[in-house]
């Protein structure tokens, strides 16, 4: 009884959705092209040459996309007064006349990316000064100068987001943003900016987003914005990167300084919220290992700030440059494609919060692994395509990456890794240690407790569920190899002869696996066919580039749903029982590059209308000297190959039989002829005793 209300609730909830979205199309007419709905009207892409006049004078949205208005005149919207959102994105518009937002009371959002706005700016940009409620303006894309800009925007006091990307601002001053009290989101990227006057954006105080992305700055100097949340100067040739010295606290979160050409980390405030920094592409390092110098003046740099006839000059511990900036607060940190070769003691110490370290990419030789660094929050850390031969574990230290999710180590120098580091590592899920040339410690006993072993030890981190192996060298591998594991994803590619000839080692981890991937491994199915049956959540599976001669063995309740047989030794296709158990659940197989004999290839129609090989068009086979596309074989493949044999056997009957006949006969003669002599001759000379 008690269900009867929510049933009678739910039922009605649905009837009015069914309802509402019912009226609403019957609502969504369309005028002229123009679709109705809401008080929206879109008419985007209409190829309209003017504002259409017969839309419902209440409308609040106007969308006019795509229209080539070329010019909107003083008449052009004063049958909308209500018009609260206009968008204009590609209309060619070159001029908008002084008067054309006159009864436009309550726009406030304007779009107009794309146009030709320079072409009469500043008429333009007396319509514009009409818009007292204005809050979104784009200016996007209109090859607007800086003077232009900043004519546009005079006295629209109640901005709150401008773009003006895309356009040819060159120099920022003083005088461009003025009066712009409530601006929280600015817009630049995609400009030609080299500099920025010291107060260009002082009349900001509400800003909070400034994107100057894409642009030509050489380096922020004396970075004061303390309101600022998110700053993003990527893609530029920033050199240097200062905040400004002092205590006050800055309210940035987010810095994106990645595509520069940084030297030094950059100088950061020393009290701010900065949770992401990306670093990404530059050419920074850190420096103090390498110069032997003890005497603190050889590390400072000092910096000339020159404002008129005042010079003030700040000096930075270049050594130190991390040392005096906040980075409690920083969860991510994206440090690749750069030239680190170390990492100074109590460098990650300072950011106890952080949860992603990126560090690919650079010259790394040794990780120290110590007290609170990484810090124990780290959940992240990609340290592939360093130079990493050693990994340190400072003793005592258990659980030290209790946290962390993912470790990459892909593409180093490691021959092994400290006894017990993934083991402490509670939550690990992922390892790739793909391209080390490292080998798998035989037993647990065989262990040397101090330094790095030879070897990595994978066995019982149960909590792991995604190795990548791939290119590394590994030798034969033990039954043992992934005892206690529950692997769902093992790449063991590019090792040759890892398996001779068996997939026993992989039984250990045979129920949990979903995808397996044993590519170039040099499997061949030898003296038994591969037998995947105990695979019971395989999902994917690639055996390509190995030797097989037959198809793998796959029986139970199979869930196999992609099989790459590619650049085997395969001369027949799956016989029609393997293939239809497969097809249960497959959905892509691989097939082409093995040498099919074509005379073995009466199941290709079968396959062919599963729709399930995917490189179906590149399947060849073998037609005694030639290589056929499967797809091109006349319709009945195995009447080529009935023709074929029965041509070949009558072409040794034919050859044969003559020769046999004519051997007869001239025995018969001789024998005739010559009868006993001859015999004897022969008989003396060679000793053939016992064919005649
Ligand atoms: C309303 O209709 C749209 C498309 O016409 C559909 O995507 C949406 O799911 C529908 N909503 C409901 C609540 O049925
Ligand atoms: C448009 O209106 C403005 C005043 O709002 C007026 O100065 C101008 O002459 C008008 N333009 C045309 C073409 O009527
Ligand atoms: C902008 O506002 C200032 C003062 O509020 C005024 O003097 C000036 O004429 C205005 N400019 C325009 C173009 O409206
Ligand atoms: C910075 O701007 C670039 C270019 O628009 C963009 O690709 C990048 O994602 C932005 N960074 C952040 C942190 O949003
Ligand atoms: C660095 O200094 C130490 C002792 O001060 C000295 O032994 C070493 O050779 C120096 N290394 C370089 C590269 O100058
Ligand atoms: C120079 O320093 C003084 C005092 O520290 C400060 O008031 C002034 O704003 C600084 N000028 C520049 C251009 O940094
Ligand atoms: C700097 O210039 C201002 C005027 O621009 C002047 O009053 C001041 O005396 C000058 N200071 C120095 C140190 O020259
Ligand atoms: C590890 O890093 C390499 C190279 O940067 C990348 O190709 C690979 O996908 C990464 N592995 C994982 C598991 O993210
Ligand atoms: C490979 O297998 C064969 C036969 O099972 C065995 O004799 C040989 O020792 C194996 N090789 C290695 C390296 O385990
Ligand atoms: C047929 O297949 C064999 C491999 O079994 C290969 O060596 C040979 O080159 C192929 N024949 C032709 C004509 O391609």
């Amino acid at each position: 009884m008690e269900l009867l209300p929510l049933w009678l609730c739910l039922g009605f909830h649905f009837l009015t959705v069914e309802w509402r979205n019912r009226s609403g199309n019957v609502m969504a007419t369309s005028q002229g092209g123009c679709e109705l709905l809401d008080g929206v009207a879109d008419c985007r892409g209409q190829n309209l040459a003017s504002v259409p006049s017969n839309l419902p004078p209440s409308s609040q949205t106007l969308l006019l996309d795509a229209n080539p208005l070329k010019t909107l005149w003083n008449h052009s919207l004063q049958r909308y007064p209500l018009l609260e959102s206009l968008s204009l994105h590609s209309c060619h518009l070159e001029h908008i006349s002084r008067g054309a937002f006159q009864e436009q009371a309550r726009l406030c959002s304007l779009a107009l990316p794309d146009n030709s706005l320079s072409e009469s700016y500043k008429e333009t940009a007396a319509a514009l000064h009409g818009l007292r409620g204005l809050r979104r303006l784009d200016l996007s894309g209109n090859s607007l100068t800086e003077d232009m800009a900043a004519l546009m925007l005079q006295n629209l006091s109640s901005l709150e987001s401008v773009s003006l990307a895309r356009n040819t601002i060159m120099r920022l001053d003083d005088s461009v943003f003025e009066g712009l009290g409530r601006l929280r989101e600015l817009d630049l990227q995609r400009n030609y900016i080299f500099e920025i006057e010291g107060g260009a954006f002082d009349g900001l105080p509400e800003l909070r987003h400034l994107n100057l992305a894409y642009n030509n700055l050489p380096c922020i100097v004396d970075f004061a914005l303390t309101q600022l949340r998110s700053l993003n100067v990527s893609y530029n040739v920033l050199e240097w990167f200062l905040a400004s010295g002092g205590e006050a606290t800055f309210e940035l979160e987010t810095l994106d300084l990645s595509h520069n050409r940084l030297l030094f980390f950059p100088l950061l405030p020393q009290c701010s919220k900065l949770h992401t920094l990306l670093l990404r592409d530059n050419n920074m390092g850190f420096y103090r290992d390498l110069y032997n110098t003890s005497s603190p003046q050889e590390m400072v740099a000092q910096f000339l700030f020159m404002d008129g006839n005042v010079t003030n000059i700040s000096t930075v511990n270049l050594w130190e440059e991390f040392s005096s900036s906040d980075l409690s607060d920083l969860r991510f940190l994206d440090m690749s494609q750069n030239q680190f070769q170390y990492l100074p003691d109590g460098f990650l110490k300072k950011m106890p919060s952080l949860s992603h370290l990126n560090l690919n990419q650079n010259c790394l030789m040794t990780l120290h692994i110590r007290e609170h660094e990484p810090p124990g929050a780290l959940t992240e850390l990609d340290l592939s395509q360093n130079q990493l031969s050693e990994v340190h574990l400072a003793p005592g230290l258990p659980g030290c990456l209790r946290s962390l999710r993912s470790f990459n180590l892909s593409s180093n120098q490691l021959l092994g890794v400290p006894t017990g580091l993934f083991a402490d590592a509670s939550n690990l899920a992922t390892i790739d240690m793909s391209h080390n040339q490292i080998s798998l410690c035989p037993r647990p006993g065989d262990l040397d407790p101090g330094g790095t072993p030879g070897c990595v030890d994978f066995r019982n981190v149960a909590s792991l569920r995604s190795l990548s192996l791939e290119g590394c060298g590994l030798g034969a591998l033990q039954d043992c190899s992934f005892q206690g594991m529950a692997l769902t994803h093992l790449d063991l590619s590019g090792n040759w002869g890892l398996l001779n000839g068996s997939i026993a080692p992989l039984w250990d981890i045979a129920p949990t696996l979903q995808v397996l991937s044993l590519r170039n491994v040099g499997l061949s199915s030898g003296f038994k066919e591969l037998d995947f049956s105990g695979f019971g959540n395989l999902r994917d599976l690639d055996l390509s580039g190995n030797a097989l001669t037959s198809f793998p063995r796959f029986r139970g309740s199979l869930v196999l749903q992609t099989l790459d047989l590619r650049r085997n030794l395969l001369t027949a296709l799956p016989q029609r029982a393997v293939s239809e158990q497969l097809m249960g659940s497959l959905r892509t197989i691989y097939l082409s590059q093995n040498p099919y004999d074509c005379c073995g290839v009466e199941d290709w129609g079968a396959l062919q209308r599963l729709h399930t090989v995917a490189d179906l068009a590149m399947v060849t086979c073998n037609l005694s000297s030639r290589i056929i596309r499967l797809t091109e074989l006349p319709g009945g493949v195995p009447q080529v190959c009935k023709w074929e044999r029965v041509d070949m056997g009558l072409l040794y009957l034919v050859l044969i039989l003559p020769s046999c006949l004519t051997l007869l006969v001239a025995c018969t003669v001789i024998f005739l002829t010559f009868r006993k002599p001859l015999l004897q001759v022969i008989k003396n000379r060679c000793h053939w005793s016992s064919i005649y």
